[in-house]
């Protein structure tokens, strides 16, 4: 039995970092919406007691260390699961990039393994699980728009926000999470209004969205990381309504409405930077599937 997975990629249209926890972790209030970008990800049940990864991409560990295999060794060592998977991967999403890639993957793989190892689990058990594996998994075990606190995983859904197209380049450096938020001067911050950004969602007010798109991430990655200020520069000069690094970088997006400017954009960041797509945001979260 195969089931063919999508593991879409996520931005994040307001970043906040409210305090350092006792555990390390930061408290975070942030919105996430998953976009139209997306690793595939085909699981075929084994009747042996294994779990075999592989991937065409240069740039992920076909090992224990990928955070798909991660999660199917979860579910196993939780329930006792005696069947194995083979998971392949077809990596769409950059990695080390801002975009959830990884996290995505993982909340596929416990989705997919959920219904291919017959286990009943509810999205909010396989969130629970995912939490072990990363601050951003819970959030892309559901899907959709959410409004996002603590480490990442108390979740309050929101509507699809206004649409538009969403245009992406990340330039050719990869960024640690871990490093940027070590790195993060808490006394320093300027707060972006994420609760505002929820009313505009929910109010499908497109400008508004716009005017209140912030992530406190910026801060480090920038000074670290010139080509990023030269994308977003770049961006806002061909026309984008709004510009923003997504999660600890280095990717940036642009928000646009009409289809000549997010042409104009794509092809004006193709000419220096590889990796650059232009997609709308996803509406709708995922199922339960059991
Ligand atoms: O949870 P995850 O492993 O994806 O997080 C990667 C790193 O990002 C953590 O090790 C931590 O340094 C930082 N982080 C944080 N606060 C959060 C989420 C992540 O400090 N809420």
């Amino acid at each position: 039995m195969k089931l063919l997975m999508k593991a879409p990629a996520k931005i994040n249209l307001s970043l906040d970092v409210l305090g350092k926890r006792q555990d390390g972790y930061h408290e975070l209030e942030m919105i996430m919406t998953t976009i139209d970008l997306a690793d595939r990800i085909e699981l075929e049940l084994l009747e042996e007691d294994t779990i075999v990864i592989s991937s065409h991409s240069r740039y992920v560990p076909n090992d224990e260390r990928n955070l798909a295999y991660k999660a199917a060794k979860l579910l196993k060592d939780r329930l006792g699961v005696k069947k194995g998977v083979e998971i392949s991967i077809e990596k769409h999403i950059p990695v080390a990039a801002g975009l959830g890639g990884g996290s995505s993957d993982a909340a596929a793989v416990l989705r997919g393994l959920n219904k291919l190892w017959d286990l009943r689990l509810s999205l909010d058990e396989l969130a629970a699980l995912g939490l072990e594996i990363g601050s951003d998994v819970p959030f892309c075990v559901y899907g959709g728009t959410a409004l996002a606190k603590g480490r990442g995983e108390i979740l309050t859904p929101l509507p699809p926000p206004p649409r538009c197209w969403v245009v992406l380049a990340k330039p050719s450096i990869g960024v640690s999470t871990g490093e940027i938020y070590k790195q993060l001067e808490l006394d320093h911050i300027v707060h972006p209004n994420t609760k505002e950004m929820a009313e505009a969602i929910k109010n499908n007010d497109y400008r508004k969205m716009c005017d209140l798109v912030g992530n406190v991430l910026e801060s480090v990655t920038l000074k670290k990381y010139p080509e990023v200020s030269t994308i977003k520069k770049d961006m806002a000069r061909f026309g984008a309504d709004a510009v923003l690094m997504s999660g600890s970088g280095p990717t940036v997006f642009a928000l646009v409405r009409h289809d000549s400017r997010m042409q104009r954009i794509y092809n004006g960041l193709k000419g220096y930077c590889k990796q650059v797509f232009a997609v709308r945001m996803l509406g709708t979260r995922h199922e339960e599937n059991f």
